[in-house]
């Protein structure tokens, strides 16, 4: 047995993951309640059937908007129409989990408010997602990290390493604030920056000061959310390097980013003064709506290691199997570096890998003694668990 396997060992003799999952008017579900062991659970149904859906559900256990990325208005349990609250939204998740064989409570609910919308002077409802632990309301959803973490694969991922970049920049920043709970923060800031620089633009405003105010707060982000991918990145690389897979390719990870590839060469007070410099200069793309060039444009490229061949260029099956090398560098680095194993949501994991490379990543997840949340249509996919997985059945909401 490697050094490796020995230290993931240790970790993972203390437990961490979901006990009993309690969802109410929850998508397709008015209410279930599930008591779930800490090892595989394989949850099986025809389509449609919420497999998904429970997975979703354990996602909202940790900050953002979970797996699908979902608006919070179209979670809630859409009502019959001869229910008495038809027009409801609200929506609760709660969990009785395991950190390291030490129990919290997580509850996460949706609420609406109302407030007085002063331009246009009407009552204008908002909705918020509340998030307690151990019933203490928390201020920050990015404290959940802190007790619980979950790394997915779903079949919109099948398509990652081909379309436009913004899904795989998110994907990398969800691996960035695993390890780096502030990075969540960071890249929200900068968002709401961004918007709040183009419409200032937009509107003509004149005011050069507050423009150059703004540029330098989202360069100074800008900066510190380059430097974090550009540490996650190494840190997989380099575990990848240290600890090549026996069965899925090894992936090299790169970041195609003007203001990540100049931290290659230049101090991060240098940058800054480039990047807020450099946006002033592109005011002029914003009004034509042309490119604007920074962190938001950065590309997350991925290569299959032995044959030099990048991701987009791969067969559907290989680009699979990079991706759950990926995932599973970063669940072992997240076990070494944090100290608590993430839970894994796979949803239809097995479609586009072959017989040998799913029963081999089925073995990796057993042996790593972690929570895997498992979905599929065909049963028989998870004949090489039947001893080590917990096994769920759905029929029209209900489990068996
Ligand atoms: N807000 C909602 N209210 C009620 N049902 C919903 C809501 N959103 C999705 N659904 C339904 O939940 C069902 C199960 O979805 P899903 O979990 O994705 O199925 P699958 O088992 O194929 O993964 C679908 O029929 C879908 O239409
Ligand atoms: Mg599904």
């Amino acid at each position: 047995m490697s050094a490796l396997s020995e230290k993931l060992k240790e970790f993972t003799a203390l437990k961490s993951g979901v006990k009993r999952l309690t969802l109410t008017d929850f998508r397709n579900y008015k209410s279930l309640r599930i008591e779930s062991e800490i090892m595989p659970i394989v949850i099986t149904g025809e389509n449609g059937s919420g497999k998904t859906n429970i997975l979703e559900a354990i996602s909202f256990l940790t900050p953002g908007r979970g797996l699908r990325g979902a608006r919070l208005a179209d979670i809630g349990r859409i009502r019959a129409f001869d229910e008495p609250d038809i027009n409801a939204r609200a929506w609760s998740v709660a969990a009785d989990i395991l950190k390291n064989d030490e129990e919290h409570t997580i509850g996460t609910t949706l609420k609406s408010f109302s407030k007085e919308d002063d331009e246009e002077e009407t009552l204008r409802s908002y909705d918020r997602r509340i998030v307690k632990i151990d019933q203490q309301k928390l201020t920050q959803q990015t404290e959940l990290g802190k007790y619980i973490s979950a790394i997915w694969i779903t079949p919109q991922m099948d398509r990652l390493f081909l379309g436009g970049t913004q899904p795989r920049r998110s994907f990398l920043d969800r691996l960035v604030y695993a390890f780096d709970l502030e990075h969540a923060k960071r890249t929200a800031n900068f968002e709401h920056l961004y918007r709040q620089w183009t419409t200032l633009i937009k509107s003509g405003c004149r005011d050069n000061l507050w423009l150059e105010s703004v540029e330098q707060d989202m360069s100074s982000l800008g900066v510190a959310i380059a430097a974090a991918r550009r540490e996650q990145i190494a840190r997989l690389n380099t575990f990848i390097e240290n600890e090549p897979d026996d069965m899925f390719p090894n992936v090299r990870l790169e970041l195609d980013g003007t203001i990540e590839h100049m931290l290659d060469l230049k101090s991060a007070l240098q940058v800054e003064d480039f990047y807020s410099a450099n946006l002033e200069k592109q005011r002029k793309n914003v009004l034509y709506n042309d490119y604007v060039d920074g962190v938001n444009r950065t590309d997350f490229k991925v290569f299959f290691q032995k044959k030099g061949m990048p991701a987009e260029l791969c067969s559907t099956g290989e680009q699979k199997a990079l991706l759950v090398s990926i995932i599973l560098a970063q669940t072992k680095c997240q076990i070494l570096y944090k100290g608590f194993a993430p839970i894994l949501l796979l949803d239809e994991v097995a479609t586009h890998l072959d017989n040998q490379k799913r029963d081999a990543l089925l073995d990796k997840i057993r042996d790593l003694h972690l929570q895997a949340w498992i979905t599929s249509t065909e049963p028989q996919n998870f004949a090489i668990l039947h001893k080590d997985a917990q096994f769920f059945r759905l029929e029209n909401g209900n489990l068996f």
